[in-house]
């Protein structure tokens, strides 16, 4: 961490079932470390949940990274925010002695985006990552190796921001990293619906089961 920039502001919520895999809540623009914390308890009961609050504010709003015009990203801030939150993380981990295999990342729409981000670009900092309405944040130099990765996509068919091509092109890009990747379409635009929660615990089941 520099001096000039303040630790992440974030909820923490310890686990109550022991050897449980944490899980890294990442919200949408204009959210907070408050907002996922209910869809957390719903998809991993009594796992340790850490929930950071993004750094970025545009017009007020808190956001994981800076960005140009809608999906239009500040490559240069995406990839030193992804850095600061892999610090972060780490830090976590130790602080809350949250164990050896590393969080799974649940994030909505931006926090989706700084979650893939940390895929491609900082590998080893998550163990699997469930991306609702995520989009390509960027594409890596060279391709990460996510050969242990589980990774749901869950897109929706009228969404509004993003098209059909970026879900896939996201799809495509982590499969080619290796990751294990879940697609999920629901009749939904960019907001999430019952259909995306189903089948988000239907995914977090194989993941624990898994374990
Ligand atoms: C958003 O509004 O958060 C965008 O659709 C996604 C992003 O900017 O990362």
């Amino acid at each position: 961490m520099t001096d000039s920039e303040p630790e992440f502001v974030h909820r923490f919520v310890p686990g109550s079932r022991p050897g449980s895999v944490p899980l890294l809540l990442l919200h949408g623009t204009g959210g907070n470390e408050d907002d996922l914390i209910s869809l957390g308890q719903t998809l991993a009961p009594g796992s340790p949940l850490l929930s950071p609050r993004g750094q970025v504010l545009e017009n007020g709003m808190p956001r994981f990274f800076r960005r140009l015009a809608e999906g239009v990203f500040d490559l240069e801030d995406l990839r030193f925010r992804a850095r600061q939150l892999a610090e972060f993380l780490a830090r976590a981990r130790e602080r809350y002695e949250l164990g050896e295999i590393p969080p799974i990342a649940v994030g909505f729409s931006n926090g989706a985006n700084i979650a893939a981000a940390l895929l491609l670009l900082h590998p080893g900092s998550l163990s699997a990552a469930m991306l609702l309405r995520p989009m390509v944040p960027l594409v890596p130099d060279s391709l990460p190796a996510l050969h242990d990765v589980r990774v749901l996509i869950a897109a929706g068919r009228v969404d509004p921001i993003v098209t059909s091509a970026q879900s896939q092109a996201l799809a495509d890009l982590l499969e080619k990293a290796g990751a294990e990747v879940t697609f999920q379409w629901s009749n939904a635009g960019h907001g999430l619906t019952l259909e995306d929660l189903e089948a988000g615990e239907r995914w977090m089941e194989t993941i624990t089961a898994a374990r």
